[in-house]
């Protein structure tokens, strides 16, 4: 008989939060309760410790991807590969991807990058004042993934914005929109694939020629599969750079003296950046679907319990992170979660890095000084970050 005795909650995951109060509250989880169940959003278990998160995400045998991938989950309900595929089905759809990031393949992409972030920037440097999420974070990646993605202009444009509401409904956890702006993905994904059909790039620059272009024992990927694939392509990129760059422009103004170094120094972007992924992990709600009753830490999750991998939490795991809470660009190289681990483990991350690298780049150097001017607005699960942060720049 399975065993439904009710769970007696250990946090609330559904409060509202600022910049700061996740990372206490992981904190306080950690120490307290490592592997924590919420009753909020239908249900799960928080795993808050570094090496609890890697057993879950290598154990893919018991805890499977193919049911619920994040926290909450996503009111659109068909299964899109490679993240919704446990392997061996999720690896070609990857091996397209990862094909194009390599470094002679991402090198003319830099140039690209800074053009697209300095005609980001150069409004908000005239006018001394914007929100640097509604002006720079949330245009930066869909702009350079559409480029990646070699979009016409037209779908580009259309990317833009379906992208960014689809974007804005999943944080208010609005599922009637959610599903119309999949929908509309879906739709420019289904005329990329078509257009690439009749006129065929080079797979060897061309994600969607790339992924048409698998062949598994002589057979091309089943059409619906690569509707699938791309829609997720589109859209998983995005989000995270978006609130990332929101954390990382609050923590130079937070703290100045980074600025500057920063500015004197631009050798040191690449570890900062490292560092900043750290500590503001972007993506906190990733899941899993329990398989079968397993003890994880000191609790039996059961089969069919969703358990999400809290890498902003592991990303401070006091156990393999020496004074979590500071911004030490000496910290000796650890690896970490923020790009996942395991089979699903980012294939889009050579690409995230460079692009994140250009934008704070491109923001110290053309600023002396970043001041917060206003209230800041967060998201929720399953990210981590602003989504709205008001700010003076001085020059
Ligand atoms: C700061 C930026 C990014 C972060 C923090 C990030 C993080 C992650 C994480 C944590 C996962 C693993 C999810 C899991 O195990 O459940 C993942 C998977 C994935 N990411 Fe990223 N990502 C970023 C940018 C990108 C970009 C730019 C692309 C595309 C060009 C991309 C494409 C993907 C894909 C396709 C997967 C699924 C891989 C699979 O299931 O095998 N990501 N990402």
């Amino acid at each position: 008989m399975p065993d439904t005795t009710p769970r007696v909650p250990d946090f609330d995951a559904d409060v509202p939060e600022d910049f700061d109060s996740p990372h206490a509250m992981f904190k306080d989880l950690r120490r307290r309760c490592p592997v924590a169940y919420s009753d909020a959003m239908g249900g799960f278990w928080a795993v808050t410790k570094y090496a609890d998160i890697v057993r879950v995400l290598t154990d893919w045998q018991t805890f499977t991807t193919t049911i619920q991938n994040v926290v909450p989950r996503v009111a659109t309900t068909q299964r899109r590969p490679p993240l919704h595929l446990d392997p061996p089905g999720n690896v070609p759809y990857r091996n397209a991807i990862t094909r194009l990031m390599t470094p002679a393949k991402l090198k003319p992409w830099r140039p690209k990058i800074e053009k697209e972030v300095d005609q980001l920037l150069a409004p908000l440097l005239e006018k001394g004042e914007g929100d640097i999420c509604r002006d720079f974070s949330f245009v930066l990646p869909i702009a350079v993934l559409a480029d990646f993605f070699r979009l016409p202009d037209e779908n580009a444009r259309r990317i833009r914005i379906v992208g960014s509401e689809f974007n804005m409904a999943l944080q208010r956890r609005d599922d009637e929109n959610v599903r119309k702006y999949s929908d509309e993905l879906y739709g420019i994904a289904r005329d990329l694939i078509e257009d690439r059909k009749v006129h065929p790039q080079d797979p060897d620059v061309d994600p969607i020629s790339s992924l048409l272009a698998v062949r598994i024992d002589g057979e091309a990927l089943p059409d619906p599969m690569i509707l699938g694939a791309l829609r997720q392509f589109l859209m998983v990129g995005i989000v995270a750079p978006t609130t990332f760059i929101g954390s990382a422009v609050v923590h130079l103004a937070r703290n100045a003296e980074h600025h500057t170094l920063l500015k004197k120094d631009n050798s040191l972007i690449p570890d900062a950046v490292e560092e900043m992924l750290r500590l503001y992990t972007p993506y906190r709600g990733f899941a899993r679907t329990a398989r079968r009753d397993v003890r994880l830490g000191d609790k039996l999750v059961r089969d069919g319990d969703v358990v999400a991998v809290v890498f902003t939490s592991g990303n401070r795991d006091e156990d393999v992170f020496e004074n979590p809470e500071e911004f030490d660009l000496n910290r000796c190289k650890k690896d970490l979660l923020t790009f996942g681990r395991g089979p699903h483990m980012c294939p889009g991350a050579p690409l995230a890095r460079l692009l994140l690298e250009v934008a704070i780049e491109g923001i110290v150097q053309r600023t002396r000084r970043i001041e917060i001017a206003g209230r800041m607005t967060m998201t929720n699960w399953p990210e981590y970050g602003p989504l709205a942060v008001p700010i003076r720049i001085l020059r």
